[in-house]
């Protein structure tokens, strides 16, 4: 049986407080299944990156939950001899979702407190606080919800208040999202890019506690490496992968190679492969872009 106290995987303080200091963003990439873990932690080994695999309360269910993560991720990581820092962090987190993440050996858990109102989210933030600290586990709080829908949490996309965020980092969260414009899934044709007149303002204010961005499909590169410069530190992809990983299946069908008979073109090892691959190369665009490649 798994052994909590022998997991690889770490919190995620450090690496993002590194990253902070030295302007690169760690990737959060959300995993779906195993061929997504198998990929994520190949192209961080590859690349010499820290990297943070991030799981829904919805996705950990789709794995059959978080204690099954923690085993997938580490014997993957043991299977596959895995050097590089490797975080595996609750996403979005409700306050019992929290809770069960960081009892079952999630090293990382975001709190999600955005819809409560902010005495309410610091009284919540404090008790997974008090949790995490025993297990040695980093905790994620959140200041003004992002837009858009992630796996049934809906945010209203508002825009955080820095004196709110002040609040909430001063409580010793590790790290810290505040809605600066960004939605999860694709962004709108109208969409008016990320208010870094507001970032700037979190950053100067929380002075020192790293920050994250969610929403990372879709944003331009020019915003990312803006706000990288304005301290963000971890940025959250997902509808990318997905996209990637659809798109390149797609093809493997209509090029009608699932109906090969001879080359057994229809074993979930072959229809699954170029889908996997696209997700490696995903990630591996997206450790270039943050900047975390040789960060490990
Ligand atoms: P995207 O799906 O837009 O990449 O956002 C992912 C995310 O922010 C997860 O928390």
């Amino acid at each position: 049986m798994f052994n909590k106290n022998k997991t690889r995987l770490v919190n995620l303080t450090k690496m993002t407080k590194d990253a902070h200091a030295n302007k690169y963003a760690i990737p959060h990439i959300n995993t779906n299944n195993l061929e997504w873990i198998g990929a994520i932690l190949d192209s961080a080994q590859a690349n010499k990156s820290p990297i943070i695999i991030g799981v829904s309360e919805g996705a950990a269910k789709y794995q059959f939950g978080f204690k099954n993560l923690v085993d997938m991720v580490n014997n993957v990581m043991e299977y596959k001899n895995i050097t590089v820092p490797v975080s595996l962090h609750l996403d979005h987190g409700s306050y019992e979702g929290a809770i069960n993440a960081l009892e079952a050996g999630f090293p990382s858990v975001m709190f999600d407190g955005s819809h409560y109102s902010i005495e309410e989210n610091i009284e919540k933030t404090k008790e997974i606080l008090k949790l995490a600290k025993k297990h040695n586990a980093s905790v994620e709080a959140e200041v003004g919800a992002i837009g858009g829908e992630e796996d049934g949490v809906v945010g209203n996309g508002d825009v955080a208040d820095p004196k709110e965020c002040k609040m909430i980092a001063d409580l010793g969260v590790s790290i810290l999202a505040a809605g600066i414009g960004n939605v999860h899934g694709l962004y709108h044709k109208d969409w008016k890019g990320l208010k870094f007149d507001v970032l700037t303002e979190i950053n100067a204010l929380l002075a020192g506690t790293p920050l994250v961005l969610h929403g990372g499909t879709g944003i331009p590169e020019d915003q990312i490496k803006k706000a990288i410069s304005l301290g963000v530190s971890k940025i959250n992809v997902n509808t990318e992968c997905q996209i990637a990983f659809a798109e390149a299946t797609r093809k493997y069908i209509e090029e009608k190679k699932d109906l090969d008979t001879a080359k057994k073109g229809f074993d979930p090892r072959k229809l699954l492969k170029p889908g996997t691959d696209a997700i490696r190369q995903t990630v591996t665009e997206k450790i270039i872009l943050f900047g975390s490649k040789d960060k490990a």
